[in-house]
């Protein structure tokens, strides 16, 4: 029970005290500057504590900005670290999927049958998708003659068409996909305010807050539930095109085993969640960035033009100032600006111990924003990457790294660039105002009053 967990917590604190951080009123200012900017609050903890610094409410917690000692968490020591509070408050919705699983066992089980579900045969399927959608959004905005949208909506409901069409097929009726579309939106945000509540009370009690949590997700649970009932039913394998059409079938290769009912679900709902708000804020980030410097979205032009159309990743190599930029966007505006692990064992961070269960956030917003890792951080250059292999680098971390990192990775950069490339054919794009938007972090990292950009025609 995550509220009597952290009131036994608070008595525990001493565990970590050794560690620097704030006390007294400096914690509650920093408490209440979390609540309402957490990525402000993780840079002012920077700026006062340095490398690393403990919170001993209401958890136990160490913030590390070192990237040897995030090298420690995500890979030299992974297995004695699981997932930590931050996801722990996604389980209630996200159940036991992959995002969310600390079984090593069973995680591992159905990591090995998702990652082949998104692997590079599927990816060269769904390429097709994301390019008839990504059409038919471009055919929306030419015959309403379109000037002014707010990118982050379109991205919105561009991405959710595709992850509703890719994930969970055709089945999926315009009501069933705005009930999904809210009930994502609505119980990722909760989770996420959860997270940085003083005294959080559990979801069992029955505000009004915690019962439209409730309904929200109940509704998602039913309408999943209710597509894996139809896929069992009625369908036959080979004519399996969704990833959870895919999933029914799916056995994992060395020891044949398939996914429970219960498996598949939490599998759906986590992909659901995890794979089309992380794109769309993804894409909103980058149209921004591009809008603002209109020569590298003019180089980016050129070379789309120039090119094939995108079904692979290999597009890295057809399409390297696009890959560039995206993989730019992402440093500058990471979708996932914090992540979180816990210790099973008692572990070192250079002089200082850290007993077990502790949550330690990584703080991947200010790894990618620090002048000690990158020139000219703030600035949006793409040519940083020339020549640059992104994977070898420490402090590059959008999708994680180690056994954990993201299974979507490859997927999602392949949406990415495929709609960026069909809408720069198109359309030249200026930003309207004069700076992009603040950035907040709900899980993930969103434009605060959304992206605003005037589209004209090119000129062929
Ligand atoms: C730009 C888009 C995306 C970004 C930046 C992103 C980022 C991440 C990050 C940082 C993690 C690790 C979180 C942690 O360590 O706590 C992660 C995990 C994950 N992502 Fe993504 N993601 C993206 C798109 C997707 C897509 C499209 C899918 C699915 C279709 C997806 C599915 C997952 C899953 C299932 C995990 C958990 C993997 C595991 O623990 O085994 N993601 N993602």
């Amino acid at each position: 029970m995550p509220f009597f967990k952290n009131l036994r917590n608070c008595f525990s604190l001493s565990g970590i005290r050794h560690i620097p951080g704030p006390r007294g009123l400096n914690f509650v200012k920093l408490m209440f500057h979390f609540k309402r900017d957490s990525l402000g609050a993780l840079e002012e903890t920077e700026k006062q504590f340095g490398e690393i610094a403990s919170y001993g409410w209401p958890i136990n917690t160490i913030i590390i900005y070192d990237t040897k000692l995030i090298k420690q968490v995500l890979g030299d020591k992974r297995k004695i670290y699981v997932k930590g509070a931050q996801t722990d408050e996604m389980k209630v919705v996200m159940g036991n999927g992959l995002v969310t699983n600390n079984d090593r066992r069973s995680w591992l089980r159905s990591r090995v049958i998702v990652s082949k579900e998104l692997g590079p045969a599927a990816i060269t399927g769904f390429s097709k998708i994301i390019l008839d959608l990504s059409k038919k959004t471009i055919k929306r905005w030419k015959d309403s003659n379109a000037t002014d949208l707010d990118f982050s909506l379109e991205m919105r409901n561009l991405t959710f068409a595709i992850a509703g069409k890719t994930l969970l097929g055709s089945d999926l009726t315009e009501e069933d996909a705005r009930i999904v579309d809210e009930a994502v939106l609505y119980t990722s945000k909760m989770a996420h305010d959860h997270m940085f509540e003083l005294f959080p009370l559990p979801y069992w009690v029955p505000t009004k807050k915690n019962r439209e949590f409730h309904r929200h997700n109940n509704n998602l649970s039913s309408i999943v539930k209710r597509l894996l009932s139809q896929e069992k039913d009625h369908s036959d394998e080979s004519k399996a095109a969704s990833i959870l059409q895919r999933l029914v079938y799916a056995k994992n290769p060395e020891t044949g085993e398939g996914l429970s009912d219960q498996e598949l679900k939490d599998e759906v709902i986590t992909l659901l969640i995890a794979g089309y708000e992380t794109t769309s804020n993804s894409l909103a980030w980058i149209f921004g960035l591009l809008s603002k410097h209109t020569e590298i979205q003019q180089e980016l032009r050129e070379e789309i033009q120039s090119s094939e159309e995108i079904n692979s990743i290999n597009f890295k190599n057809t399409h390297p100032k696009l890959y560039r930029a995206i993989i730019e966007g992402i440093r500058l505006y990471t979708t996932i600006p914090m992540s979180s692990r816990k210790n099973l064992e008692d572990d070192q961070f250079g002089k200082y111990k850290v007993p077990k269960g502790t949550s330690i956030v990584i703080p991947v917003w200010n790894i990618h924003r620090s002048e000690k890792h990158w020139k000219n951080a703030l600035n949006f250059n793409p040519s940083r990457f020339e020549g640059v292999e992104v994977n070898r680098l420490e402090h590059y971390l959008p999708f994680s790294k180690g056994e954990r990192r993201c299974v979507g990775e490859n997927f999602s950069l392949i949406e990415v660039a495929v709609i960026v490339s069909e809408v720069l054919k198109e359309y030249e794009l200026e930003l309207i105002g004069s700076a992009l938007p603040k950035a907040v972090s709900h899980v993930s990292l969103k434009p605060e009053s959304g992206m605003p950009i005037k589209l004209s025609k090119v000129i062929p």
